[in-house]
């Protein structure tokens, strides 16, 4: 709820949970005075304000009739430079006299209850709260928008600043949104890492000084997400105040976590101000990406869930929001550009057979595409590996009973394309000077028209031709030699911003032409997972890397912001092409069924054990798909602090969940093991294990300790057992009341430690793990 109150100029965003309260103060600045847990009404606001009596040592203070109004001590709702603030502001700009100072003071305010931004990713909205700042010398006018959802805590924020001068401003930095607070030796959590392994989650205790993180690569990148969250020191998943800050925006991002000498902390996101440079003519406008605000004080799982139920409610395209989503396989790992048509349809029978519901033709059907060195940009199909075309293909998948989908980098184009050799000047490059390449290839100007109208039209054409259900768009390069042959030389530090824009006009054009396609989005995996094309896309593949002990650090940093249904995650073949590590394939299921489950192994070549494991696995997933893709996500246990990290995810009534057990490494006579369970409904819960199964042929000797006839390893016979033979790993069967869950907890079996081998021993080898059903047992 938004609300205004006229004898102290405060304004009051409720939710169920918080409360944010700005005010304008007695020097008509937008002053900032509480963010936290839901509080009444102050009777009175300078009961709770930040304000300094006297004038501090070498501050400067606003006006000579101001001597104690400092804005370096005061808390802003926007800041700006050169009135005494000497933190990062949030808008830094060159006027028309070429002063380079502003000060932003209160207009006007209003509710409006139509908001929409055009051809951009963005929050739905009912009630959104626009005031008014102006520069009154300058002319220079700032909207600040705020959006209250009530149910999910969520407040969403974004800036619009228009030029009222007649001549040109220029924009140098103008982020999304600030906040100042007093620090309460707050510690920074963001997702950082690099291709193939991305998001994983770091904690830094904050010092004096700023922490700034960006992204110069085009993309919101995989280095660091433009994510980050503030928590007390005290902090865990089910306890403590924290709060997190999101931007829907896919390019160039920056985030400043400043601490002033006061102990203020400042805290701003947005387009990153670095080789940005926008003029603004008369009566134009910048409108800044939104960020989305939330807070929790009830630890990091509450506020994931506020992150989760707000993305699902308000970012995701509503055709899919609770639409379960199909089990695919994908051919890149199984084939790379090696296949043909043959090949391709022996991967798609054997996938029907195990249950799969949708083929995805991956890189290398177009073109004379064998490698990387070509093709981009010439969107027809390879006649020698699809002799029939796109639509011959898609219709024998169909007839195999599967849904088809295909694998797009539209953004791209390579030297070696027929596009590149008609339109060279459409590619990001400088006129007579070398470009340098990413993965042989060079991106796309988005910021011209031609090129944007290509796009739309070369897509649409192909996404009609066929009967394509799904498309994984995907985006393999940062961008280097960065200039546009289409914008004014005065015009060319608009540059990223307008490409992300352009992108986002093509990307609202082609899925409103084709609302029914499940649009996939990739960047060598999460070199762009963000809400911005998370608006477009509902789901995105979260990383190159498909090896289950790795997932677990990249999903569970993931799960930080977005939700499960946003998460595609791939059961890979043995052993792992990023780090030749060994999972099991049971693990690597029970790891990639939290969120969207795909495949990507070469399934025509499956033992037969793998493939009866494989069909039991998709029958489990089909079972339970919802809550595995929209449920409520629970970090039990980090694989950051624990040999044994645990995840679960609960229904919306938390009367049904699913726990996931994973082991790093065996431990030789560890101790029993016990998880606390306190979120589910009052009840008799029954806990049993998905039925899993060990490999024979990876046991060794050991296999005699658990079958009743004995076999000589790799013998004709260990051949036989290990390929048809499903040895049945533990069996759990417990009844308890949520309150014993709670209280004495979910004991686990003992894992197998050198003696003894039973239906209730866990024989985990190095990166097993387990899954729990838990549901409520009926009266
Ligand atoms: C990227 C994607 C992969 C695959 C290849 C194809 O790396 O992340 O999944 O599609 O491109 O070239």
């Amino acid at each position: 709820m938004i609300e205004y109150f006229k004898e102290d100029k405060t304004f009051y965003l409720n939710t169920e949970n918080t409360t944010y309260v700005m005010f304008v103060n007695e020097y008509n600045h937008l002053e900032h005075l509480y963010y936290g847990p839901k509080i009444e009404k102050f009777s009175n606001i300078s009961d709770a304000r930040i304000k300094y009596e006297f004038e501090l040592g070498t501050h400067v203070s606003y006006s000579k009739d101001a001597k104690g109004y400092m804005l370096n001590n005061t808390l802003l709702e926007v800041s700006t430079y050169g009135k005494g603030d000497f933190r990062e502001p949030t808008l830094h700009m060159e006027l028309p006299t070429g002063s380079r100072t502003i000060d932003l003071t209160y207009l006007s305010h209003e509710i409006i209850s139509e908001l929409k931004w055009k051809n951009m990713p963005q929050a739905t909205k009912t009630k959104t709260l626009k005031i008014t700042l102006q520069d009154i010398q300058n002319n220079v006018i700032t909207n600040l928008y705020y959006s209250v959802y009530q149910q999910d805590d969520t407040i969403v924020r974004n800036m619009e600043i228009i030029n009222k001068n007649e001549e040109e401003i220029i924009l140098d930095k103008a982020l999304s949104f600030s906040i100042d607070m007093l620090n309460k030796d707050y510690i920074l959590t963001k997702l950082d890492g690099t291709w193939i392994r991305e998001r994983n989650i770091s904690n830094h205790p904050l010092t004096p000084g700023t922490v700034r993180f960006d992204s110069k690569k085009g993309v919101s990148s995989n280095d660091h997400n433009p994510f980050f969250a503030l928590k007390e020191p005290n902090t865990q998943e089910d306890y403590g105040k924290c709060f997190g800050f999101a931007l829907i925006y896919s390019g160039n991002f920056e985030a400043n976590i400043e601490l002033n000498p006061h102990n203020l902390l400042r805290a701003n996101l947005g387009v990153n101000s670095f080789d940005f440079r926008y003029p603004l003519k008369k009566d134009e406008s910048f409108i800044t990406p939104e960020v989305v605000l939330t807070c929790s004080d009830s630890g990091l799982t509450k506020l994931s869930n506020n992150f989760h139920q707000f993305i699902s409610s308000n970012i995701i395209n509503q055709n899919f929001k609770n639409k379960e989503r199909p089990i695919l396989v994908n051919n890149w790992e199984a084939t790379y550009f090696d296949f043909n048509q043959k090949k391709i349809l022996a991967i798609a029978k054997k996938a029907k057979k195990l249950g799969i519901e949708l083929f995805c033709l991956d890189d290398g059907w177009f073109g004379k595409r064998n490698d990387d060195y070509s093709s981009l940009g010439d969107w027809y199909y390879n006649k020698k590996k699809l002799p029939r075309g796109v639509k011959g293909l898609a219709e024998k998948i169909n007839k195999l009973g599967l849904d088809f989908g295909i694998w797009v980098e539209p953004e791209m184009v390579n030297e070696d394309s027929d596009l590149y050799r008609s339109h060279p000047d459409w590619a990001v490059k400088i006129p007579n000077q070398q470009p340098s390449l990413g993965r042989n290839q060079l991106v796309l100007d988005l910021t011209n028209e031609e090129v944007k109208a290509y796009l739309k039209k070369t897509l649409e054409e192909l996404f009609s031709s066929a009967p394509i259900t799904y498309v994984k768009w995907d985006m393999n390069r940062n961008f280097s030699d960065v200039y546009s042959n289409f914008l004014d030389k005065n015009d060319q530090g608009k540059f990223y911003y307008l490409y992300t824009m352009g992108l986002y006009e093509v990307l609202e054009y082609l899925t409103n032409q084709f609302p029914d396609i499940l649009f996939e989005s990739c960047a060598s995996g999460g070199n762009r997972f963000d809400l911005g094309m998370l608006y477009y896309m509902p789901q995105t593949w979260t990383s190159d890397d498909t090896d289950a002990y790795e997932r677990l650090k990249i999903q569970e940093g993931t799960s930080l912001c977005y939700p499960l249904s946003s998460i595609s995650n791939h059961v890979c073949g043995d052993s792992s092409h990023q780090v030749f590590r060994h999972t099991p394939l049971e693990t690597r299921f029970n790891v990639a069924c939290f969120g969207i489950l795909g495949y990507e192994l070469d399934l025509s070549q499956l033992t037969p054990f793998e493939e009866k494991i494989i069909t039991k696995q998709i029958s489990f997933y089909k079972e339970h798909r919802a809550l595995l893709q929209f449920g409520r996500f629970v970090r039990l246990r980090s694989v950051n602090n624990s040999n044994y990290s645990a995840w679960m995810v609960i229904s919306d009534d938390n009367k049904k969940a699913i726990l996931g057990l994973f082991q790093a490494l065996a431990i030789p006579s560890p101790a029993m093991d016990s998880i606390k369970l306190d979120m589910l409904e009052s009840g008799t819960y029954k806990i049993t294990n998905r039925t899993q199964y060990h490999n024979v042929r990876t046991m060794g000797t050991l296999i005699n300790e658990g079958l009743p006839i004995r076999v000589k390893v790799n013998h004709f016979l260990h051949n036989v057992i290990a390929n048809r033979y499903l040895f049945e790993a533990d069996k759990f069967q417990k009844v308890l009341t949520s309150n014993q869950l709670a209280n004495s907890e979910l004991l686990f079996h003992h894992t197998f430690t050198g003696t003894g081998l039973n239906d209730s021993v866990m024989l985990l080898e190095d990166f097993g793990s387990r899954l729990f059903i838990i549901e409520e047992e009926k009266n």
